[in-house]
């Protein structure tokens, strides 16, 4: 073959060929992995085998000719052969058994056959439904473990009239056991080093299991035979179906293969469909109010009929998009059968192996364009999907041997995801669940659980009348929900109440729950704490509730959504009528354009829906450091009063250090309790990037916990320790010996681990803030226990009309504690005031294509002197993140940072210019990793260019010699500006000076399609978008003589927000 170009391959090893390149948990990850770096085409040498990696639509379409590939069972799927031969998934092509069942099935799975099968899968997902039903809201639900059962018991019933009964039992059917074992070990057999004689029990344990699937399959076969019946399932088809071509009946040996097939093709793939769906479902919750809308108009709240089925064109779009982006047949195998050549230049040889990579070829964007990474149903509705090219969707596989069993599953899914939207509301039990996959003959996400709330207030029995379609007591369940929630006591014997809160980072949730445990000081008992996505749809009606939430950007927090966009969809007037709110809001001023947006709007929306306000909306400005203050003080002046004006409740805050009510008592065993949306990571490298003297950044470099994933520009949520100094003070303070430890009991909510022992340091170290300054409420109760009359008046004061001096030098409680010595303060009423330990943010420095399971992260120390005068504030998170070293753990899990902030999709034709100053390098760090990878690979990139700001060259220069390495590879272009050195930056002071000074250039650039990307701290941000906006004024006037001034210039930057640039930027 001559012009042609060599296929890239990894640097392998003798022998060994590319073994090392894959990740054994997770092949899949390599695979996409290796296709970011080397691009459309690459080829893996494994054990006795070649695989060219194909990911490009262009070389997709070409390998789905069948002329020159076909399908031929390896690996995993030729094992599986030993338990089901030549059955529909495993057979070559050419072997008869394959026509004939092919043939004899394929009106089997015909629209009108697949339509008589609806009332038995109609059965099974109503068992689902009532399962989550009877779970109630606050179970977590094990979402792939219960669509896997829903899929199987439906397959089973539908295809050979079998029931599992797996919503009935606890223990799993045996039949389904051994397929599990038997599809595992199939998995595993191909990977096999040892001599056979080695593998003995493993063997015999799988012939085991091959026998007992083939015996019972065979057992209903008989059964059918001698009893024949006139269901229309998969069974009756075989036994009757005559091959139209041969005139031959499938024999009883096939018949078993094929009913064995189905289940093993059928039962991971549909539960991976609607495991994915979910999975999105809740992290887009524009697309799930869309969805949910379109169940209740088309279906209402009726039962669900097959004519619906074909009705739900916004869920059909859902399912293609999910398949779209996590088929789970990721990949599919053909080969070769002749050499030939793909895109005319790259040889393929004859029988050699070759992948459609669907999992990143679905990805491609020539079809789908530089968004192709998020999920968008409306690109997959009807019209877009039928235009979409050919070849370009290919989750069902490839013609001939594509799946036969589609219709089965698309009427199966679009039946669940009805009746599960239709009968609930969802949130994730994890908000900040970030997909993790799991890989055997099919990927599916990984410890993704959700919630259930049933709709419209209905009990489970409720929910299975209107399921079975007997109206008449579905029609009386909005009243009869009303009237149970209005109920005039909770079971504290307060008044009920709800309180919930929308939170990323912790500050809301924890003002939620301060006003819990002061609520049955009001006459109040908390009937309900919890996110604002469990009230999606769901707000209760005659007790009052509370909500307290933020923005990000404009938008809710991730805990919201679904309840922000819910409420912005109330067109009813009257549809909240009943309901009585209040709201407080939490706020930065920074984010002018968007100041307390989504506090407001929900405040808003709620009275535009027919909501009570009972007490007036509340703000803080966290910018102003007394956030807590401002809290506390809405509660005691607005919240409390007016709850008490209107629900006639009485109060009992005679004693504020009592009311508190944490009691406290000091014992030894020990015990421990953990955060639940964190998980343990390992360090294994930390070192100093600042030279001595320099205020301090650090590299830390992170092992994820097993299964977290990430993209560069991710950020990484860290669960700090306090310092240890800081520790001591306390412990100091309240004269506890270092070996204590203390018991919590409380009457009231807390967020501190009750009714079991902890050390004094852990409690002090890992779940309390101690140093948030303190709130008047905090002073109140300090004057209340000082002994020393002077430090009373003192501290009267500083409640009162001093108060600015704590705010502005954020003097926290135990500095007052230390400072005022006469304060007699109970331990109990101490840790009541203190806030719960919050999550740190930061962007994470590395890419995946570095390392996928490590992590790195580019941090400023905080450690200066106290604005309180009284030794040195040390940021929690940034020392504890300090003090670590190789070995140690720590308690973190990857958060998605915005769509926007990400390297594009086309990196080979889409320039990229990032700005940053100090640690605002670090997304950038990554980002440039990630380039330099994929140039090392030998593939051409747009150019990139790098702006950074420090101080000054050897000083706080960070990661100078990397930086060098990756721009003499050509993977980056580095402009610098040195803040104290600037002759040595061309004379540029900060990187918006240096920006202006490579003005052509980055023109030039912006004008190819740039993306541009800021992060630093705001003052940078701001900087930087003057400078933009400067080089467009100048360039707008240089070509067309025209001024553009300061207003419109503004609004041509806002209008790019996310689209041409991201910025990521945070004080
Ligand atoms: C999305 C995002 C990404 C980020 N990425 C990074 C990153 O990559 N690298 C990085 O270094 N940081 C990053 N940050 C910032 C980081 O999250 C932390 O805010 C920072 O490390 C400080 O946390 P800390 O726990 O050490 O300080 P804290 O204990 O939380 O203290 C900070 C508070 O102390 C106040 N304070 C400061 N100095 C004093 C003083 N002298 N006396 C009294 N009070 C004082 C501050 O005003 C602030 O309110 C990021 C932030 C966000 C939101
Ligand atoms: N994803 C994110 O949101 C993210 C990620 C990482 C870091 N950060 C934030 O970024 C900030 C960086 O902190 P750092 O300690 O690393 O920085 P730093 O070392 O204090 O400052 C870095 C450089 O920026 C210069 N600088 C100061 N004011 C500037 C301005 N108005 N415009 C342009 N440059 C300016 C400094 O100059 P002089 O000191 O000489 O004036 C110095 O040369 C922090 O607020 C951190 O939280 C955010
Ligand atoms: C969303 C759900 C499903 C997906 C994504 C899916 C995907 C696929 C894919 C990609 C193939 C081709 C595999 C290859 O080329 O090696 C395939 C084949 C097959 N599927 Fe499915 N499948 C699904 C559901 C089902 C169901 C429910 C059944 C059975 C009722 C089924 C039965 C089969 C069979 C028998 C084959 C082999 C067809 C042949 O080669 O003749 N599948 N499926
Ligand atoms: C990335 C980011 C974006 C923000 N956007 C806004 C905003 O648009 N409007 C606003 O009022 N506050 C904004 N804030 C401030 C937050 O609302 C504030 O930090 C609040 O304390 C967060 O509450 P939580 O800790 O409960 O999540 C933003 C904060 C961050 C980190």
């Amino acid at each position: 073959m001559s012009n042609t170009t060599p296929i890239p391959e990894p640097p392998g090893l003798p022998f060994l060929g590319h073994v090392a390149e894959l990740d054994r948990e997770l092949p899949l990850r390599s695979f996409v992995g290796l296709a970011d770096k080397y691009g459309e085409i690459y080829r893996l040498r494994l054990p006795g085998r070649s695989v060219v990696f194909t990911s490009s639509h262009r070389l997709i379409d070409e390998v789905c000719d069948e002329k020159r590939f076909k399908k031929i069972p390896k690996g995993a799927l030729y094992e599986i052969r030993n338990g089901v031969h030549d059955g529909l998934f495993t057979a070559k092509v050419e072997e008869p058994n394959w026509g004939i069942a092919h043939r004899v099935l394929m009106p089997a799975f015909g629209p009108m056959s697949i339509r008589g099968m609806f009332d038995e899968m109609h059965e099974i997902a109503t068992q689902l439904t009532m399962k989550w039903a009877r779970y109630g809201p606050s179970h977590p639900i094990e979402v792939t473990d219960d669509f896997t059962r829903l899929a199987l018991d439906t397959l089973a019933l539908c295809s050979m009239g079998y029931r599992f009964n797996s919503y009935y039992t606890s223990e799993m059917h045996p039949f389904l056991a051994a397929m599990g074992d038997f599809l595992t070990e199939s998995g595993n057999r191909p990977n096999r080093t040892m001599p056979s004689w080695f593998y003995r029990n493993e063997d015999t344990k799988y012939w085991k299991d091959i026998e007992t699937l083939r015996r019972t399959s065979d057992e209903v076969l008989q059964e059918r035979k001698k009893n024949p019946s006139e269901r229309k399932d998969l069974l009756s088809a075989m036994l009757k179906g005559v091959d139209p071509k041969t005139g031959e009946h499938m024999t009883d040996e096939s018949i078993t293969d094929n009913l064995i097939t189905f289940l093993i093709a059928g039962h991971e793939t549909t539960s991976g469909l609607l495991s994915f769906a979910f999975y999105e479902l809740l992290r887009h919750p524009e697309a799930y109010r869309k969805a949910q809308e379109e169940v209740d108009t088309v279906i209402g709240k009726g039962p669900i009929t097959v004519e619906h089925m074909s009705k739900l064109p916004y869920i059909a779009g859902i399912m293609r998009e999910t398949l779209r982006l996590d088929a789970p047949i990721p990949q599919i195998g053909v080969t070769s059968k002749e050499d030939t050549l793909l895109a005319g230049k790259y040889p393929v040889y004859k029988d050699e192996l070759v992948s459609l990579l669907l999992k990143k070829a679905h990805l491609d964007p020539a079809v789908y364009g530089d968004d192709a990474q998020e999920f968008k149903p409306e690109r997959m509705l009807d019209e877009p999907f039928n235009k979409l090219p050919k070849n370009a969707w290919k989750p069902f596989g490839n013609g001939l041997r594509a799946c036969i069993g589609r219709p089965f599953a698309w009427q199966e899914a679009t039946l669940a995801i009805a009746m599960l939207l239709q009968s609930f509301n969802f949130v994730a039990d994890d908000p900040s669940y970030s997909l993790a996959l799991k890989q055997t003959l099919t990927i599916k996400p990984k410890g993704f659980r959700m919630r259930a709330t049933i709709r419209d207030g209905l009990t489970p029995s409720q929910l299975e009348h209107r399921l079975a379609g007997k109206e008449s007591l579905a029609d009386s369940i909005s009243s009869l929900s009303v009237k149970d929630s209005v109920k005039s006591t909770g079971e504290g014997g307060g008044k009920p109440i709800t309180i919930l809160y929308g939170s990323n980072s912790g500050t809301c949730e924890s003002f939620a729950q301060r006003v819990a445990s002061d609520a049955s000081r009001y006459g109040f008992t908390v009937s309900k704490i919890d996110i604002l996505d469990t009230a999606n749809g769901n707000l209760p009606k005659g007790q009052p509730v509370i909500i307290v939430t933020a923005s990000y950007e404009g938008q809710p927090p991730d805990n919201a959504a679904h309840f922000v966009s819910w409420v912005e969809s109330i067109k009813d007037k009257k549809a909240l009528e009943g309901v009585h709110y209040t709201v407080f809001g939490v706020g930065h001023h920074d984010w002018a354009q968007t100041f307390h947006r989504i506090p407001k709007l929900v405040d808003r929306k709620l009275e535009e829906a027919g909501a009570t306000r009972v007490a007036d909306m509340g703000l803080t400005d966290v910018g102003n450091g007394d956030a807590f203050t401002d809290f506390e003080t809405w509660e005691d002046e607005v919240l409390w009063p007016a709850f008490k004006k209107q629900y006639g409740t009485s109060d009992d805050t005679s004693d504020l250090s009592q009311a508190v009510g944490l009691k406290v008592s000091i014992t030894s065993p020990r015990t421990s309790t953990l955060r639940q949306d964190v998980h343990e990571g390992l360090v294994v490298e930390s070192r100093t990037l600042t030279a001595e003297g320099e205020p301090t950044k650090k590299h830390i470099e992170i092992v994820l916990p097993s299964d977290e994933t990430y993209r560069a520009g991710d950020y990484l949520a860290v669960l700090p320790i306090n310092p240890k100094q800081t520790v001591e003070r306390a412990m100091r303070r309240f004269h506890l010996p270092w070996d204590a430890h203390i018991t919590i009991g409380s009457d009231g909510m807390t967020s501190l681990p009750t009714n079991t022992s902890l050390p004094a340091h852990s409690i002090f170290g890992a779940y309390v803030e101690l140093s948030q300054p303190a709130t008047k409420r905090n002073i109140g109760v300090l004057v209340e226990a000082a002994k020393d009359e002077s430090e009373k008046e003192t501290l009267k004061k500083l409640a009162s009309d001093s108060y600015e001096d704590i705010s502005t030098k954020r003097t926290s409680v135990l500095d007052l504690l230390e400072k005022y010595e006469s304060v007699d303060l109970p331990l109990g009423a101490f840790l009541a005031m203190l806030p719960p330990m919050r999550v740190r943010q930061y962007s994470i420095s590395s890419s995946p294509l570095w390392n996928p399971s490590h992590v790195t992260l580019t941090f400023s120390v905080l450690d200066s002197p106290s604005k309180s005068g009284q030794g040195r504030y040390v940021g929690v998170a940034s020392s504890y993140l300090a003090s670590l070293a190789a070995g140690d753990k720590l308690h973190i899990s990857v958060r998605p940072s915005h769509a926007a902030f990400h390297l594009p999709q086309d990196v080979e034709n889409t320039p990229v210019i990032c700005v940053g100053a100090g640690t605002g390098l670090a997304p950038f760090r990554g980002f440039i990793q990630e380039r330099s990878a994929m140039v090392a690979a030998g593939r051409k990139l747009a150019p990139a260019m790098l702006f950074i700001g420090c101080r000054a060259p050897g000083k706080d220069d960070l990661y100078a010699d990397e930086l060098e390495a990756w721009e003499k590879s050509g993977a980056v272009t580095v402009r610098r500006a040195y803040s104290r050195a600037p002759g040595e930056s061309g004379g540029s002071k900060y990187v918006q000076d240096a920006l202006k000074a490579s003005g052509e250039e980055v023109t030039k650039l912006w004008k190819d399609g740039a993306k541009l990307f800021i992060c630093g701290s705001r003052a940078v941000g701001e900087g930087v978008r003057d400078a933009i906006m400067e080089l467009m004024q100048s360039d707008v006037k240089g070509r067309l003589g025209k001024e553009v001034d300061g207003e419109d210039a503004a609004k041509w930057w806002e209008g790019l927000r996310n689209t041409r640039y991201a910025t990521d930027v945070f004080d």
